[in-house]
């Protein structure tokens, strides 16, 4: 165990954790250099179009130092806010983390919330300033923040280029140096002896069942061994054990100490869990301490727009929840867009690539409505989830900042200097206003260099009510969302232009109103038109021109594919897209 260093990347969204772990894989000899895609680890087709980390990967890197070979085990985290439980999880396997801050952009609040997280833990935190090979890159400025922030000393401080390799040996021979190996019975297990595998991520896969993937606390695991889930309640062959290379290569056994995998030959998902403990099948010994289940905080409805394809959306949700065990829904109907699923997510980006998830992987075409924050209800009192928040911005946007935070309803908690001229300030607001264009606007008043990141608090009373959407004075219940009173003339209001802009005309005249608590609190109208495709320029078509008409009529309802009735208004589907991007 003394030659095994298990370890994370903490670093903000682009500031080069993916590109990082390319170098230790080759310089480990993982993989050849230029013979391997830029960013291994990140293998989700979605994670590579948008260049972002959605999906924790841990590898396995044998590396010869000083005459002895050593075992690194990385692995890579995402950096947005959204995934952050896929930190949480990673931190509980590691004895410590790289914490990677880009010299172009400075220490930015998702970095600052995660080492928190390190600290607590009390992991090794090994400080690096990345991308030092730009001109733009701002490297002293950097390490006084890192200085500010930690009290991390000058001398301790890596500089690096992840991208062109300068540094990086320095840095994983460090991590050899500074990083402590794991420590036997790490947790509390009874003897070192007794097998404790904390499962910390895991998939399904068609041939081999449930993959589960483990940190060995203590004792070990053998192939053949006969052991059992702790919360799951089910015991289980041992059919293959194995590292990650990064691919899944089997071996004989994973001992104490070892980061790896286990096929439980198990079909049901749910049964192998995230934070549950594997033992031996006779072992009366406690569970591992495992992960605080994460919740859901935004809510949509998703509906085919072909009502016959409920069941292939029924069948992609469950699919997709065999490797995304954050995923919650449960079938819904509605009046106006028919049968579907309530979905909870864990923030705007988890929605947006799940949908895109489904439209593609399993070919469907959908629609989503508005996302909402679920307030409680209790004895007709409303509470509403509050945020503890935390922005990172230089010092000259914070008059904007403040006015921003003020018009969203959040009360300022704290302010702190993070070097020469950049703040931290730490406010709570409700999270309804934070998932609404907070993040968007903080964007642009910064000029993109503000971040943020945020931690559920607990829920507040808050007077609100209804907000009701009506399309010709038919309620239209996907609209509907609980709103705080304060905000709900200028919700109403938005929603009924928006509405306007979007509905395309139509054949009769269409009223959007919005009313609040039963009173109408902004209404707008569409002006009718006639359209009939077969009139062209005032002209009828001529019977002799069949083929132009048919083609005419086919395109009408292609168009019609992606329209969406709502009573007797075609909407299109693009209408809800638009909203929830908002
Ligand atoms: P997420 O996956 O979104 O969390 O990002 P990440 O931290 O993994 O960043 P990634 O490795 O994907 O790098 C982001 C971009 O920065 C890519 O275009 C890299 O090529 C570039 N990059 C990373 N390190 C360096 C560096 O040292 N120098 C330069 N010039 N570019 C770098």
């Amino acid at each position: 165990m003394d030659n095994i260093r298990n370890f994370a990347i903490i670093a903000h969204v682009d500031h080069g954790k993916s590109t990082l772990a390319d170098r230790f894989l080759e310089l480990t000899g993982v993989v050849k250099p230029n013979q391997h895609e830029d960013q291994l680890l990140d293998r989700n087709p979605i994670s590579r179009e948008r260049g972002i980390t959605i999906k924790l990967a841990p590898v396995r890197m044998p590396y010869f130092y000083e005459s002895q070979l050593y075992i690194l085990n990385l692995i890579d985290t995402p950096g947005h806010v959204d995934f952050s439980y896929e930190v949480d999880r990673t931190l509980a396997c590691v004895e410590g983390v790289i914490l990677l801050v880009d010299a172009t952009q400075g220490i930015q609040a998702q970095t600052i919330a995660n080492t928190y997280k390190a600290i607590e833990k009390n992991l090794t935190i090994i400080p690096v300033v990345n991308k030092i090979d730009l001109s733009t890159a701002q490297i002293e400025k950097t390490k006084e923040q890192l200085i500010n922030f930690l009290g991390a000393k000058q001398k301790d401080i890596y500089l690096i280029s992840a991208k062109t390799g300068q540094g990086v040996k320095e840095l994983l021979t460090g991590l050899i140096s500074k990083l402590p190996p794991p420590t036997v019975n790490y947790r509390s297990s009874s003897s070192k002896e007794n097998l404790q595998a904390l499962i910390f991520d895991s998939y399904y896969d068609s041939y081999k069942g449930v993959i589960a993937f483990v940190r060995i606390f203590s004792g070990s695991i053998k192939v053949g061994e006969k052991v059992k889930l702790y919360h799951g309640g089910v015991d289980f062959d041992v059919k293959e054990v194995g590292y990650f290379t990064p691919d899944l290569s089997p071996t004989n056994e994973l001992k104490m100490g070892e980061i790896g995998y286990i096929t439980t030959n198990l079909k049901n998902i749910h049964q192998v869990q995230v934070g549950d403990t594997i033992m031996d099948k006779t072992s009366s010994s406690n569970p591992l301490p495992g992960y605080q289940k994460v919740k859901p905080m935004v809510f949509a409805s998703i509906f085919p727009t072909d009502s016959t394809d409920f069941q292939n959306l029924s069948k992609a949700l469950d699919k997709l929840s065999l490797n995304d065990s954050s995923l919650q829904f449960s079938p819904v109907v509605s009046k106006a867009l028919g049968a579907g699923f309530r979905v909870g997510f864990l923030g705007l980006l988890h929605a947006e690539v799940i949908r895109e998830r489904l439209e593609r992987e399993f070919n469907l075409s959908l629609v989503l409505t508005p996302p909402q924050i679920e307030f409680e209800i209790k004895n007709n009192n409303f509470f509403e989830p509050y945020a503890k928040v935390l922005i990172i911005t230089p010092t000259n946007f914070l008059s904007e900042i403040i006015q921003l935070c003020l018009n969203h309803r959040a009360n300022f908690l704290h302010m702190d200097n993070l070097g020469k001229d950049s703040l931290q300030l730490i406010y709570e607001m409700p999270l309804t206003e934070l998932v609404s264009d907070f993040f968007d606007k903080l964007k642009t008043i910064s000029s993109g260099f503000a971040s943020l990141d945020w931690e559920i608090l607990d829920y507040r009373p808050v007077v609100a009510g209804k907000l009701k959407i009506l399309l010709n004075g038919e309620s239209i219940e996907e609209f509907t969302e609980i709103i705080a009173k304060e905000k709900a003339y200028d919700r109403g209001q938005f929603l009924v232009e928006k509405l306007k802009q979007l509905i395309p005309r139509q054949q009769f005249e269409v009223k959007i109103q919005a009313s609040y608590e039963g009173k109408i609190i902004a209404a707008s109208r569409i002006a009718p038109i006639r359209k009939n495709v077969l009139v062209k320029s005032g002209k009828v078509l001529g019977t002799g021109d069949i083929s132009r008409k048919r083609k005419l009529l086919e395109k009408q309802k292609e168009g019609k594919k992606r329209m969406k009735m709502i009573g007797k208004i075609e909407v299109p589907k693009e209408i809800f897209l638009k909203l929830f991007r908002q």
